[in-house]
């Protein structure tokens, strides 16, 4: 049994998210915006910002494979499962799980900028610009981390404790 350390505590994680949200009415007022989940890590902090949304919103999720090993990404990236609907002329927001060198969204966003949306931003639950290898833009942070390998709100260690509520630290025994 691996120890997992606390690093974000659930109600913490669950108010910096309604916060996210509260900003996006503000800035989406009167516009209808189209949320892009990355799976699978992104799907329990989506779902969460969703139910937060006043404003109109649609959803549609994309998968991509990073190939590298469990705990860092290769640059080398690959469309899994493709989106299901069209974005051209709509106003989308990606949303990931968590941005670490940024290869992987260095690949996403020209992809989806190919394909004429209205406008596209960034957002992800937490980042961790220590480790950063690509400029990526992000407009919404939840939260900068140390760097260090989180697990929890999604997030996994070869596909386990993505259900923890709070974001925890494996510790290696
Ligand atoms: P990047 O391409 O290096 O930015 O990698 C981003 C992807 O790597 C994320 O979407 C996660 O799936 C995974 N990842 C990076 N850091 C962590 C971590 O600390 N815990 C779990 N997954 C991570
Ligand atoms: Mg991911």
């Amino acid at each position: 049994m691996d120890t997992i350390r606390i690093m974000i505590e659930e109600e913490k994680v669950d108010a910096r998210i309604r916060e996210i949200a509260a900003q996006i009415n503000r800035e989406y007022e009167g516009k209808e915006i189209h949320l892009i989940g990355v799976l699978k890590g992104s799907v329990f902090f989506v779902c969460e910002l969703a139910k937060r949304l006043t404003v109109p919103c649609t959803m549609d999720f994309m998968s991509v494979s990073s190939y590298g090993n469990e705990k860092s990404s290769s640059g080398i990236v690959r469309i899994r499962k493709d989106l299901d609907e069209n974005i051209e002329g709509k106003h989308c927001i990606l949303v990931e799980d968590i941005i670490d060198s940024g290869r992987t969204l260095s690949y996403m966003i020209p992809t989806l900028m190919q394909r004429n949306p209205a406008s596209l931003k960034l957002c992800t639950l937490l980042d961790k610009p220590d480790r950063r290898v690509r400029d990526v833009a992000v407009d919404y942070v939840g939260f900068e981390i140390p760097d260090e390998f989180v697990v929890g709100y999604g997030l996994d260690y070869s596909q386990k404790y993505r259900n923890l509520p709070y974001i925890g630290v494996v510790e290696q025994e």
